[in-house]
């Protein structure tokens, strides 16, 4: 073998090894996505516990303004259903909506 073919193959070699080392050290990192939905007594907690964190955590409602008032709410439960086909009943919309302006909108108790 001429020194030649050797330092190619030893490049290779060590590229391979580079590339192995990098990826076991390498991490994902993945966004925070572990938000629940605040916990109540309200019915609508238990349909929005099904029918609204199947595509996405609590986060999403978390970060609504505290000042949207329910027809914000009914709008976005209804946006959630048109555009992107979240399974919820319409007899369930009014009172995922009372849950969600309730816990996160503007008629907020605590
Ligand atoms: C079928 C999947 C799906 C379901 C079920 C779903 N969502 Fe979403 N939701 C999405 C997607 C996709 C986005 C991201 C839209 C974007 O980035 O613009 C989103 C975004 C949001 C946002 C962020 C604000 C915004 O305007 O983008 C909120 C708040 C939200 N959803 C609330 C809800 C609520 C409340 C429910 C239950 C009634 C629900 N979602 C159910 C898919 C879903």
């Amino acid at each position: 073998m001429n020194t030649k073919k050797f330092g190619l193959i030893f490049l290779v070699m060590m590229f391979c090894l580079m590339g192995s080392v990098q990826a076991r050290t390498k991490s994902i990192e993945l966004p925070p996505d572990g938000v629940s939905l605040k916990p109540s007594t309200l019915p609508g907690y238990e349909k929005a516990l099904t029918n609204c964190v199947a595509c996405h955590s609590a986060e999403y409602m978390q970060y609504q303004p505290p000042t949207a008032a329910r027809p914000y709410w009914e709008n976005m439960v209804k946006r959630m259903k048109q555009v992107f086909k979240a399974p919820i009943e319409e007899s369930d919309i009014p009172v995922i909506v009372d849950y969600l302006v309730k816990v996160y909108g503007n008629e907020k108790t605590d």
